[in-house]
This record gives C-alpha cells, sequence and structure tokens, in this order.
C-alpha cells in the first residue's frame, strides 16, 4: 500500500496549502458573499457553520477526495456491519447498536445484538424507576437519595459529562457524584456529607480490574458495612456495570443489580450503554430515550448524508485540514454552555485515547502526525484567561465553539449575553483587527503594534435548540464520527489504547515498594529511586 504521505492527493493537498495559506479570512469573505451558507450544513438537530475556515471550495474537494482515497466510506460501511475493524483487539466496533432502535437489526459475529441491547437498557429502566420512585431502598429502608458512580476514564467521564450536561432534566432531589480518582481525598470529599443509608454506589468497569476503580469499589464496601453495620447491608446498596460479570459477582455485588454491556463496546464510546446508569437515574427511562434517539439521529446523518452536508466528516477533514498541513497542533473546544463544562475533558479522553496513535493499522511508524491535543473550558470563562493567546499569541489552534439558541436557566438576557461572546469571538478571530482600523479608531500610535489582531483564525460554530439530552445525543455522536473520520485517513486503530499499560503495569512494581513494612531494594533508573526514596521519607 502506498504510504499515505506519497499519495497524489496528499500531495495535492500540500500543494494547495501552500498556494492558500496566506490567504485571509478577510478576502475570503469580501469576495464571495454566499461563503456563510455554502459552508454551513445541517444534521440531526445541529447545524454547523464551518465558514470560518481557511478553506476554498477546492480545497473541500482536495478534502473529499482524501476521505474517498482512504476509504472512510468503505471503513465506515464496515463498522456499521459490525466487522472487527479493532483489529489489535480483534473486535467489532459497534457502539452504534446502544442506540439502534427497537427492532432494527445491527450484527456482531452474524448475531443481531440489538434485542440484548434492549433487554438491558429495560432492566436498567425497572431499576432506575424504582430507585427514582423509592421502590427500590436501602438496607435500611430508606429512599436512595445519593448516586456515587465509580469509575474512571471512559467509565468516568460520559457518566460526570452527561449529568451535568443534563442537569436542567434530573431529578433536583437527589444527590449525584462521580468518584474516578485513586487518591482518598476523591472518596472521602464525595462521601464526607452522605448517609449511607441512602446511597447507592454504581461501581462501573467494563474490566472490572482496573486498579483505580476496584480500590475505590473496596473503599465503598467498607464505608457501607462500618456505617450500617452488617455485612448484609452490601446488596442493597451496590450496583456493577461491567462486562465481566465472573469479577462483578467475586465483588458480592447482587446479580440483580449488574447491568452488562459487550466487548464491542469501547470504554470512551460508553456513555449510552449500561455505563449510563447513573445518567438514566437522574433524568429518567425518557430522557435517556430522547438521548439515544439524538445519538441514532447522528449515526444515521454520517451513514447516510453526501459529503458536502455531512457533520462528522466535515469536522474530522478539518482537523485533518490543520493538523497535518497548518501542522497546528492543537484544537480548542469551547462550550459556550456553563452546563457542558466537563465536555472537553470527555472529548479529551474520546478523541486523544483513540486518536493518539504512532503506528499506522499494518504496524508501521507513520511519518505524518496523527491525533491533535484536545483541550477546552466553558465560555466564557476562558475569554478571560487563555483566549489572549487565541488572538495574539504566536500558535495556530483552531476551536470548535458550541452555543444554544434557547437557555436552560430563566434568566434569558443573560443568555443573549453569552451568546453575543460566542459570536463575538468567532468574528474577532476571524477578523481581527487592522492597524488602519484602530488608527481611524484614533487609537494612540505607540499602542497600534500591541492592539493589531491579525486574525485568520479558523473556528467551526455549532448551533442547536437547546441543550436537551437529544442534542447531547447527537453532539455526542458528531464527535465520535469525527473521530473515526480522522483515524481512518491516518490509518490508524482508533479504539485500541495500548499506550496506557506500560504506565500501569510499572505502578503495578512501585506499590509493594512504598509498603511501610518493607525495606525494598530499588532497581530503577536513578531518578525513580530518588523519587521513592525521598517520598519513603518524607510521607510522614
Ligand atoms: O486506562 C485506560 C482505560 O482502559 C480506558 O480506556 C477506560 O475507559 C478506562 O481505562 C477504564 O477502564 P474500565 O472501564 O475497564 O475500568
Amino acid at each position: 500500500m502506498t504510504a499515505l504521505t506519497q499519495t497524489a492527493i496528499w500531495r495535492a493537498l500540500k500543494a494547495h496549502h501552500a498556494a492558500i495559506e496566506d490567504l485571509h479570512l478577510r478576502t475570503l469573505f469580501a469576495d464571495d458573499p454566499g461563503r456563510a451558507i455554502r459552508f454551513s450544513a445541517e444534521g440531526a438537530g445541529l447545524f454547523l457553520d464551518y465558514s470560518k475556515n481557511r478553506i476554498t471550495d477546492e480545497t473541500l474537494r482536495l478534502l473529499f477526495l482524501l476521505a474517498e482515497n482512504c476509504g472512510v466510506a468503505e471503513r465506515r460501511a464496515a463498522m456499521f456491519s459490525g466487522a472487527k475493524i479493532n483489529t489489535t483487539e480483534r473486535r467489532a466496533v459497534l457502539h452504534m447498536a446502544l442506540r439502534a432502535p427497537r427492532g432494527t437489526r445491527m450484527t456482531v459475529d452474524g448475531v443481531d445484538v440489538v434485542p440484548d441491547v434492549h433487554k438491558v437498557l429495560d432492566a436498567m429502566a425497572r431499576f432506575a424507576t424504582g430507585i427514582r420512585n423509592g421502590e427500590i431502598t436501602g438496607h435500611t429502608g430508606k429512599r436512595i437519595r445519593n448516586v456515587v458512580n465509580i469509575g474512571i476514564g471512559g467509565s468516568y467521564l460520559g457518566p460526570e459529562m452527561a449529568y451535568f450536561a443534563l442537569r436542567a432534566f434530573s431529578d433536583r432531589s437527589m444527590i449525584f457524584r462521580f468518584v474516578a480518582n485513586v487518591d482518598g481525598t476523591d472518596f472521602h470529599e464525595a462521601t464526607l456529607d452522605l448517609d449511607a443509608a441512602e446511597t447507592l454506589f454504581i461501581v462501573s468497569s467494563k474490566t472490572f480490574t482496573t486498579l483505580e476503580t476496584m480500590t475505590n469499589a473496596a473503599t465503598a464496601r467498607a464505608w457501607i458495612v462500618e456505617k450500617l453495620g452488617t455485612d448484609a447491608a452490601v446488596g442493597k446498596h451496590f450496583a456493577a456495570i461491567s462486562t465481566n460479570i465472573g469479577g462483578v459477582t467475586n465483588f458480592g455485588i447482587d446479580v440483580a443489580n449488574t447491568f452488562g454491556f459487550w466487548d464491542w463496546v469501547g470504554g470512551r464510546y460508553s456513555m449510552d450503554s449500561a455505563i449510563g446508569l447513573s445518567t438514566m437515574i437522574a433524568v429518567g427511562p425518557d430522557n435517556f430515550s430522547a438521548m439515544l434517539a439524538g445519538f441514532h439521529a447522528m449515526d444515521e446523518h454520517f451513514r447516510t448524508a453526501p459529503p458536502s452536508r455531512n457533520l462528522p466528516l466535515l469536522l474530522g477533514l478539518l482537523s485533518v485540514w490543520y493538523n497535518n498541513f497548518f501542522s497546528a497542533q492543537t484544537i480548542g473546544i469551547m462550550p459556550y454552555a456553563a452546563h457542558l463544562a466537563r465536555f472537553p475533558a470527555y472529548l479529551q479522553q474520546l478523541q486523544m485515547e483513540s486518536n493518539g496513535k504512532h503506528v499506522d493499522l499494518d504496524g508501521q511508524v507513520v511519518d505524518y502526525q496523527t491525533g491533535p491535543i484536545i483541550w477546552g473550558e466553558s465560555g466564557t470563562d476562558g475569554q478571560h484567561s487563555f483566549y489572549q493567546l487565541l488572538h495574539q499569541g504566536t500558535k495556530l489552534v483552531p476551536c470548535d465553539l458550541i452555543g444554544f439558541c434557547s437557555p436552560l436557566s430563566p434568566l434569558t438576557e443573560q443568555h443573549d449575553l453569552l451568546m453575543a461572546n460566542l459570536f463575538a469571538q468567532s468574528e474577532a478571530l476571524a477578523f481581527g483587527k487592522t492597524a488602519e482600523a484602530l488608527k481611524a479608531e484614533g487609537s494612540p500610535d505607540f499602542q497600534t503594534p500591541f492592539r493589531v489582531a491579525e486574525g485568520n483564525r479558523p473556528t467551526n460554530t455549532i448551533l442547536a435548540q437547546k441543550l436537551d439530552p437529544a442534542t447531547l445525543g447527537s453532539l455526542v455522536a458528531l464527535y465520535e464520527h469525527s473521530v473515526f473520520t480522522q483515524g481512518t485517513i491516518w490509518s490508524i486503530d482508533s479504539f485500541d489504547q495500548w499506550g496506557v499499560e506500560l504506565g500501569k503495569v510499572l505502578a503495578i512494581h512501585i506499590i509493594p515498594e512504598l509498603d511501610r513494612d518493607a525495606e525494598p531494594k530499588l532497581s530503577h533508573d536513578t531518578s525513580t529511586n530518588a523519587l521513592i526514596g525521598r517520598y519513603r521519607r518524607l510521607r510522614g
């Protein structure tokens, strides 16, 4: 197979980049009144304005050709068909089945998985309803009012992000907490003010072996037993989500409170599986179903919309454009919605664990950049912190600005202020401020060089009616499929995560070396030996 960077289309994109890299968005907009309309697309309840990107019609033509040459459509069809496209783990990638409507058919190894998906969803709905209406109680008969999700990575970021995103739809009489970090303060702070008799722990772990989660789960078990005075309380205060049902049983969690999922769901693609149980308890089964419908609408959009209107394809290709041709190292995600404060962190795992790879599907080291660094902050907070660098720094940081037309609070005028900021930022980043304009405004000459804003900083603007469950589903699926598109262009496995293993293994070696009774003979490098020694001396 020809290496990506040697292909004719890659070279054509390189040449095209050289030809247009100095073109300014001011010129592109001035010369083309139809640009904003032409470079916008809509699907599954989301509107994408991508006109403020450093692209022309020719850029898009070439990027679509790149997608065609890299087989995005074929790999997408393979993914939806249940083929084992996660080749390094020999697994199918079928998170789309998690939101497939009842009665549709999606197969893995020839078996339709949709009926099992709905069996689990129905069991989750019974459990969630029982908790919400008080029919399922704790050991002492008290109503469950506190839900603590214990999990990390994909078993944490999605549930936490979704809970905060959909807070306006949640049962406000209940408290939801999320414990991920193995730092004992995380568990301690999350439970400090809770009544154990009213607390349900949901242990979420795909593998049910993850050190952090197993440690926190054991701590939670001891906490319940100590507070309620009996081992018998465990059954009523724990639920588990896992693909490893044997592991759950060994831990002592009741099978009736155990909800499964499947190896064809990657951890970072699992917030709409049983991993979303805390979300379902918070917002109720109907809102959870609406979220799944939003996911599904975007799946269908991605599968069927033509390239020029296909939101995930466009987003993915634009990311490749900046990553590989403009050498941009990062992409900023700026949701103009306080409820989406955890969305950048969620997308960090989704994108960086998926596409942070250095070898291609054949195991060959790549000679091009893969996944960009994803980061972000909710607007307008970021504006008063790091936007200075976005406007006048020396780095190119393409950003996605995400906003909603209807507010979730009754403070509608404040919502107008919020959205005014979003629109102003995309305008300022694109068009900047010239020395001439400053002069005309009477800016003193000595300040001019410091006040000039170059502009030509690209943004996508994503708008939706309202941050409701369906919109959240389509927003997450938009990025899932954008990640897929990028991974396909780079010919990498976006569904494994071997890179996180080494650190885990080394930590396992170090744990006994920190034992207070041990006098370990350290055999690491001199730096690690000295750090461990210092810690042993100073920990008190
Ligand atoms: O360490 C990375 C990782 O394997 C993620 O991919 C995953 O989401 C997380 O750990 C948690 O894994 P589990 O759900 O099996 O506890």
